[in-house]
């Protein structure tokens, strides 16, 4: 805005210039200095969000990644198979359990699939490993003269008196170490999918891993010698042979045990 002054002002506000220190005209026009400043003001406050914008953005955060869900893979895979092959392929494409890459076979079972006695035994060791089929160490030899006593055999021709074998881990833990509850969790699916392909009448557990991945339960020497039910069939939880082995005061009991076993087929109808 221009003021127009009657010249005797005009020399009065020079003068108060002149007074408060201003002597130098600098520029032609008048500049409104407060104007000036809130204009600065104002870009100071933007400045902050301003100077974020003009920086390179950051790359966002790589998305989390896909939790690894091994039991429930292993219980999709052992779902999906229809058949005993089946599983056996579908446990070769099971990927979770370290075991596996430090076991030489993939032990998945022996015997005759129509056997009215399916045995769960605990996981390969080193003879089993190296044959590929369970329980054919010195235990296994112990198992199959047991076995014998009773008028059982793998590869007996008829059913009534065949027996099918498979273990709870079908890879051999290094050093024959005990199984870790998370590789007996993300395996017995495939278990369970196996007691339920092949249908057996009765189940015989094997030992403490053997009742603990099936009956929820330890304690061999409470549980054995009586009938309990495990996957919804009737079971007999007994002394593992490789216990037997070092306790041969224990065959009185697996005896016992056998003789319970023999008498249950000897009733139960056929499968
Ligand atoms: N012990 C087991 O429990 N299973 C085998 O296959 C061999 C020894």
């Amino acid at each position: 805005m221009v003021l127009a002054l009657a010249p005797h002002d005009a020399l009065a506000a020079l003068d108060f210039q002149v007074a408060m220190g201003a002597d130098e005209a600098i520029a032609e026009a008048p500049l409104d200095r407060y104007a000036l400043s809130a204009a600065l003001a104002e870009q100071k406050a933007a400045a902050p969000e301003a100077r974020a914008s003009a920086r390179p953005k950051a790359a966002p955060p790589p998305p989390p990644p896909p939790r690894a869900d091994p039991i429930g893979d292993a219980r999709a895979l052992a779902e999906a198979a229809a058949t005993l092959e089946a599983l056996h392929a579908a446990l070769e494409t099971f990927e979770h359990c370290d075991l596996k890459r430090g076991a030489r076979s993939l032990v998945f079972c022996d015997g005759r699939p129509q056997a009215r006695v399916m045995i769960v035994g605990e996981a390969p060791g080193r003879d089993e490993d190296i044959q590929g089929r369970p329980f054919v160490g010195r235990a296994g030899q112990l198992l199959d003269r047991m076995l014998a006593a009773i008028g059982l055999a793998r590869e007996a021709a008829d059913a009534e008196s065949a027996v099918y074998i498979t273990n709870i881990l079908p890879w051999r833990p290094p050093q024959n170490r005990d199984p870790e509850p998370e590789e007996i969790a993300m395996l017995k699916p495939f278990v369970e999918r196996h007691v339920e392909l092949v249908a057996p009448d009765l189940l015989v557990l094997m030992g403490n891993i053997s009742c603990q991945a099936l009956l929820g339960r330890r304690g061999i020497t409470r549980l054995r010698g009586t009938w309990t039910e495990a996957l919804g069939r009737p079971a007999m939880p007994m002394f593992h042979p490789a216990y037997l082995l070092r306790n041969p005061a224990a065959k009185r009991e697996a005896w016992a045990d056998l003789l319970a076993l023999k008498a249950r087929l000897g009733k139960g109808a056929g499968k």
